[in-house]
């Protein structure tokens, strides 16, 4: 795997302070959370600011980003801590990883930024309630996205949006973790694994290649349950068996796909064409993507292919644009088409909507596009998962109240041949480009003759 270089993180810093002149700005790295005594711990992630702007740190760490260069403050571990956790690296040696100016022993964080003038300081709410509360406590008062803390949150996303060379590499090196993750899964399901054995040659493959996932893996025959959390060991014929899983390598770079298997090697006719269908979806929207574009209208692409073939399937009756202004389609696709990726797998969506809406949009109120988490005009280098699926929502479908104000359009009588599917998803990794787009997660197979690897020959 390469490695981000010091050069990256100090290049990465001065642009932030190029679009925060005189402010400093506090990072803190996380804290490990306990998970149910205090020698065990869940696994430590870091801070994704951190990350960018330095590299990994160990947890507790704090930063100070100014213009008379940066500063860490590491914690120092005691004698009787270096029995139990090992040695850990010289102060010099962390300092020079990220290139930062001045490393200090967390000890002398509270002097340090008494040096400081209250207010040139900001910070940026941390997704860890206690850590955002002792980042209050440092500050002396509470953090929001207002005011100064607002103007940082900006700066650091107008940073992390659009990805530089080593974050493209990095994003590159994700998509292929996850690529030979996803083979070896399709593997294990073509010679009858159950799920836990697909979720272990999976997450394993991971593990292998020295990565971990981004987020955890949904594997299960219930698609329709959009982050359904429990496995389904038992697979049988005639089931879907949707996987989404992204790799993190170690720099915290995500991936973040889904495919759909048929559990036999062979879809039914009615599952054929709800795949093609998701397929037609994904490539109208890839098709959709261009640089100054809102993603709004990539979603809109998607919706439009959609309540077209719900049509076409004799499920939706009349109109497609009328179709779509209801909100018919939702009923099949209640959520967004993507959304940013990077060192989030929902890239800095503990900034809220501040991310993934800007240029004058805000989130629509209406069903479905309420899901949407990204909408704001692309650029080149920003990184997208392009996501449609199809599903048979009980709660949606199966519920008067909610298929009401579709009465006239609803085709109830197409019911029964779709009923009960589950879901189908196919989520892609897709780099805005000048022109075109960089799918990261091409070669994981899709197409139909590559997933159903039984059906009879046309
Ligand atoms: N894996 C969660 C998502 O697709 O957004
Ligand atoms: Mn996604
Ligand atoms: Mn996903």
């Amino acid at each position: 795997m390469t490695l981000l270089t010091e050069q990256t993180y100090s290049k990465r810093r001065a642009k932030l302070l190029s679009l925060l002149p005189g402010k400093t700005l506090l990072l803190h790295n996380g804290i490990i959370r306990q998970r149910n005594i205090t020698a065990s711990g869940y696994p430590f992630r870091a801070n994704s600011n951190f990350l960018f702007f330095f590299g990994r740190y160990p947890p507790a760490s704090l930063a100070l980003i100014s213009a008379d260069g940066s500063s860490l403050f590491v914690p120092i571990a005691t004698p009787e801590e270096v029995v139990w956790d090992g040695p850990g690296p010289s102060l010099e040696e962390l300092r020079a990883a990220s290139g930062a100016e001045r490393i200090f022993p967390l000890g002398d964080f509270q002097r340090e930024l008494g040096r400081r003038s209250p207010e040139s300081l900001c910070s940026l709410p941390h997704v860890d309630a206690g850590v955002n509360h002792q980042l209050g406590a440092l500050l002396g008062r509470p953090l929001s996205l207002e005011g100064a803390d607002r103007e940082a949150g900006l700066a650091v996303i107008e940073c992390r949006l659009c990805h530089d060379e080593a974050g493209v590499e990095q994003l590159r090196e994700a998509a292929d973790v996850t690529a030979h993750a996803f083979a070896r899964g399709f593997e294990a399901l073509t010679q009858g694994a159950d799920g836990y054995e697909i979720l272990a040659a999976i997450e394993g493959e991971c593990l292998r290649r020295g990565a971990t996932t981004a987020f955890p893996t949904t594997l299960t025959v219930h698609g329709e349950v959009l982050h359904n959390p429990h496995i389904s060991r038992t697979l049988s014929p005639g089931q879907l068996l949707l996987v989404d899983m992204g790799a993190e390598i170690p720099s915290g770079y995500s991936a973040d796909v889904t495919r759909t298997w048929p559990v036999s090697g062979m879809f039914s006719s009615p599952q054929r064409e709800l795949y093609e269908l998701v397929l037609n979806m994904q490539r109208a929207a890839v098709a959709a993507i261009r640089p100054g574009g809102l993603f709004g209208e990539v979603h809109h692409a998607a919706c439009r292919c959609c309540a077209e073939g719900l049509i076409a399937l004799g499920l939706l009756r009349g109109n497609v644009d009328e179709a779509v202004e209801r909100g018919a389609h939702t009923l099949f696709f209640p959520h967004g088409i993507g959304h940013l990726v990077g060192l989030d797998v929902h890239d800095m969506e503990d900034l809220g909507d501040l991310a993934g809406y800007a240029d004058g949009q805000t989130r629509d109120t209406r069903f479905g596009w309420n899901n949407l988490r990204l909408n704001r005009k692309l650029r080149p280098h920003m990184l997208l998962t392009i996501e449609p699926g199809l599903y048979w929502i009980p709660a949606l479908l199966d519920d008067p109240l909610r298929t009401a104000p579709f009465g006239d359009i609803l085709n109830r009588a197409r019911f029964e041949r779709f009923r009960g599917f589950g879901g189908i998803r196919i989520e892609d990794n897709v780099f805005v480009l000048e022109s075109g787009v960089e799918e990261t997660t091409r070669s994981i197979p899709k197409s139909l003759s590559e997933v159903a690897i039984r059906a009879p020959k046309e």
